[in-house]
């Protein structure tokens, strides 16, 4: 009978080990047992990236790359997209079921208890200068929150988490749409607890001198179904920041803006405003074989193109090509949209991205909606981070709970200078640092 283990055999030793397999994985720690001699600290794996390393066991998302399988709490995105309301997958994300309707009916009377901002926290915007890139402004915002909320460092404390965690969710698209009213110089809009999360989101950005902001139910629609898309993805890059912040237990809010600021990299969630300054370069379908051949010769990215899991289409970036047919009929056609079909129909028959398996992902259709809808692209990432807060304190509380876990410390190989003692100034020749230094 076959047994869930790997035997290795250390060559400079000759010892010979048995090392469990546990759900397809080897615990690091087991190799550690390999030593050259009593002073030796033991094997250690080295994984630049994590490329091939599981940090945590989580039962929140599912994905599975090769087949382009994405599920919150095993149910399938696209049902979640097709039959749910944002809040509605939160709460699904957070606690693991969908709930009844008296269940969420009290959840977004909780969440909506919670838009407001202390007048205090509208004093850190206006710190900012006009120009200031929201994603910079929300991160230092929801920092901010931490001064507001001394009490949300007792992080073992399940209800002093619960109600941060309402918190968050309530006033992220009021920080948002605070973020763009001060870009433009608005005044703020206060939350109106009458609209729904994606429609209230909306009055607070774009209400003017009327009496009750009317959000179009289309785009309401359209924005929630996107928030649905972005709520969680497993370990990627803001998480593992969330998660690595998280650990030292720091309050939910200074980690939620580091999460904020992981997000914010164009490799990551900044791909979105990244993909629309892509095609504005383009400018046109006759131009894009030229610009492949420039990604193929390795001068830049496609924004919006490949994932370190998908090696297949990312079934958020089908449902979004989807939803933005419903948003151009309210909002007129982004022309746009023409050239990154285009671009996508070139990509999927050129052997370069079809043997890296790149394929179009969650940021490269996103933008294009966003747009076409009235955001900015300096938005587009502020649009991510807002349903990822959900996932970002999903994962937070799952690795607070999880008994295998403690800080996040990694080890290190070691490549400096060997000991060596400090020289008399009047001794030294000039150093030589490296340019990259
Ligand atoms: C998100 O992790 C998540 O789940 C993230 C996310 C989420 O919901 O949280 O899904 C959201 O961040 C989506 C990704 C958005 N980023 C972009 O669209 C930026 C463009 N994409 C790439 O930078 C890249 O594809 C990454 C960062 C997304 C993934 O990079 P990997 O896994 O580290 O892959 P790699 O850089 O090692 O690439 C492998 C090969 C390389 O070529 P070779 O060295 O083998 O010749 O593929 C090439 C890369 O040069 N390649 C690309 C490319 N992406 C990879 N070449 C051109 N254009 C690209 N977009």
């Amino acid at each position: 009978m076959a047994k869930d283990a790997v035997s290795l055999v250390d060559q400079r030793t000759q010892a010979a080990r048995e090392i469990p397999i546990q759900d397809g994985a080897i615990r690091a720690m087991d190799l550690r047992q390999f030593k050259t001699g009593p002073d030796d600290f033991g094997l250690m794996t080295y994984d630049p990236a994590f490329m091939n390393t599981a940090s945590c066991r989580s039962a929140i998302t599912f994905i599975d790359g090769d087949k382009g399988i994405l599920r919150y709490r095993g149910y399938p995105i696209e049902q979640l997209a097709e039959k749910c309301t944002f809040l509605e997958v939160a709460y699904l994300i957070l606690f693991g079921e969908l709930p009844a309707a008296p269940q969420l009916k009290d959840w977004i009377a909780e969440i909506t208890l919670h838009t407001m901002l202390h007048e205090t926290t509208k004093k850190f915007l206006e710190g900012f200068r006009y120009d200031a890139h929201p994603m910079g402004m929300l991160a230092s915002t929801v920092a901010a929150l931490s001064t507001v909320y001394p009490e949300s460092r007792h992080v073992l404390d399940p209800t002093v988490r619960a109600l941060q965690i309402k918190r968050l969710i309530g006033k992220m698209p009021t920080i948002a749409a605070y973020t763009y009213r001060h870009s433009l110089g608005y005044p703020y809009v206060y939350p109106d607890n009458d609209l729904s999360y994606a429609a209230n989101f909306m009055n607070m950005l774009w209400k003017m001198m009327e009496p009750k902001y009317q959000a179009n139910p289309t785009l309401a629609r359209a924005l929630d179904i996107l928030f649905i898309l972005h709520a969680d993805h497993e370990q990627n890059c803001s998480t593992n920041a969330m998660r690595a912040v998280g650990s030292s237990q720091a309050d939910p809010f200074l980690s939620t803006a580091a999460a904020c600021a992981a997000l914010s990299g164009p490799l990551h969630g900044g791909a979105n405003e990244e993909v629309l300054k892509m095609l504005d370069v383009i400018g046109s379908k006759d131009r894009i074989p030229a610009y492949i051949d420039k990604v193929k010769a390795g001068e830049f990215k496609l924004m919006g193109f490949g994932h370190r899991v998908y090696k297949n289409y990312d079934p958020r970036a089908r449902i979004i090509k989807w939803a933005a047919d419903s948003v151009f009929e309210i909002t007129g056609r982004n022309a746009k949209l023409d050239i990154a079909l285009e671009l996508e129909r070139i990509a999927l028959e050129d052997e370069y991205f079809v043997k890296r398996k790149l394929y179009p992902n969650v940021d490269f259709y996103s933008g294009i909606i966003y747009q076409a809808m009235g955001f900015k692209p300096e938005m587009f990432t502020v649009l991510f981070a807002i349903p990822r807060t959900v996932g970002w304190l999903a994962q937070w509380q799952e690795m607070l709970c999880d008994g295998e876990q403690k800080i996040a410390r990694p080890r290190q190989i070691y490549t400096g200078e060997a000991a060596r003692d400090v020289v008399p100034m009047e001794q030294r020749g000039v150093a030589t640092t490296p340019a990259t230094a």
